[in-house]
């Protein structure tokens, strides 16, 4: 077993980095970064170069109705539910070249190491791209891990647009269309196990001097959509005993919901990161402000608590104006079961890599494969804890130790 286990870790660290060298060329800022949202031109193209290196590979590709990919190595009993494990390809608008991206081309480098090593596995193996993580373009994100788990929710998703009024619907027929000779598949399906390989995206494993982190959980989150309607007006000329300011409705509305956000421990992750002033021009009182709540915490009696109160705040510092707010979505804390993070430790311990055990505060499209099968996260150290900035850096040799963990656990998990 031991000779099995040391070459599915003959993974190659530099095969690997000019991999993900290639994919930042697709979509990038010019400032390091990459700006390659869900389901655009960009993403599908970045899915189209993976299919061309799947298939060089002699593996098969598939797509699903709400944009996911599946790169399958066969396995002896080819009919088992495969071992599932990959990440995301879609980046947030100044966005890294690692998040997502590595887990997506750990798992193809896997993929590639099993082929050349000639490893067979009882059960077949699949590399998952998950369509729409970053919710940037599309929200909520986590969509296409999400649609994967809970089918029958595939309407709902499809009706959600974009900034532009494009829906998903529409995007994903785009993208059916770019890789139309890629075989369709039926959402959804079981799956043995899944493991997703991630930045950490925080500073701890690197503060500690680890190299690896085992993945505990994934914190809650509650996501809002808040307008704020008053009246367009004339800069010059309206009293302001006549004006509904959206804006100055919305400003007083925001610093209310920091306020009642802002607990004595700094556990708790609120963020409005969009905010779209309508008509958005210098001599008109705004009539319109559109802004989004993205609040985590660990914590499920927080997330209902503090969640629960933000409607009334807005509603109570709206001023003259209107209010409309609209949970897009609530996903309570999730902890992983101890199956997959176990033998994540056990592999790490066998190679030799400094370990620890740690929650993961960003989201991850593994919060919604832990739904239907043991799931397990594998971290590792970004420079300065720094993610969602095109500065995002990693160092090629922590890629690879987690991609050797990964390619271990992978094939553990694909022979039993
Ligand atoms: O928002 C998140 O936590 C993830 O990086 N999209
Ligand atoms: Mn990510
Ligand atoms: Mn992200």
């Amino acid at each position: 077993m031991q000779d099995k286990l040391d070459k599915a870790a003959g993974i190659d660290g530099k095969r690997l980095w000019d991999k993900l060298m290639r994919l930042a060329e697709i979509g990038a800022t010019g400032r390091g970064g990459l700006n390659r949202q869900a389901l655009t031109p960009d993403d599908n193209e970045a899915h189209r170069v993976l299919v061309t290196w799947a298939r060089a590979l002699g593996l098969s590709c598939f797509i699903d109705d709400i944009g996911n990919l599946f790169v399958r190595r066969k396995g002896v009993r080819d009919d088992a539910p495969p071992v599932m494990f990959g990440s995301h390809l879609d980046t947030q608008p100044t966005g890294g070249k690692f998040d997502g991206i590595y887990g997506v081309l750990a798992g193809f480098e896997t993929l590639q190491t099993f082929e050349e090593a000639g490893l067979e596995t009882e059960r077949p193996i699949e590399l998952a791209v998950w369509a729409n993580e970053e919710g940037s373009r599309f929200l909520p994100g986590c969509m296409g891990s999400a649609c994967y788990a809970e089918p029958d929710k595939l309407d709902e998703w499809l009706a959600i647009t974009d900034i532009e009024g494009t829906t998903v619907k529409e995007a994903v027929a785009r993208y059916q269309t770019d890789l139309s000779d890629v075989e369709r598949r039926p959402l959804g399906g079981p799956v043995a196990a899944f493991i997703e390989a991630h930045i950490e995206q925080g500073p701890i494993l690197e503060t500690t001097g680890n190299t690896v982190g085992v993945v505990t959980g994934i914190q809650g989150a509650r996501d809002f959509r808040v307008r704020v309607l008053g009246e367009e007006a004339h800069a010059g000329t309206t009293p302001r005993g006549r004006r509904k300011d959206a804006l100055r409705a919305a400003g007083a509305i925001a610093q209310a919901l920091y306020a009642s956000m802002d607990d004595a421990d700094d556990q708790v992750r609120f963020t409005i990161g969009e905010f779209i002033v309508s008509p958005n021009s210098a001599s008109v009182v705004p009539g319109r402000v559109d802004f989004t709540i993205d609040f985590r915490n660990s914590d499920q009696e927080i997330l209902r608590r503090l969640g629960d109160q933000i409607e009334s705040i807005c509603t109570n510092h709206a001023g003259p104006c209107r209010v409309e707010v609209k949970q897009i979505r609530w996903r309570e804390p999730a902890t992983f079961s101890p199956q997959v993070p176990d033998l994540i430790g056990q592999a790490a311990e066998r190679l030799g890599l400094a370990h620890m055990l740690i929650p993961s505060g960003a989201s991850h499209d593994a919060v919604n494969l832990q739904k239907i099968c043991p799931t397990g996260m594998i971290f590792v150290p970004c420079e300065g804890g720094l993610s969602h900035n095109e500065a995002e850096n990693a160092k090629p040799e922590d890629l690879a130790a987690g991609t050797r963990v990964m390619a271990q656990v992978v094939y553990q998990l694909a022979i039993a």
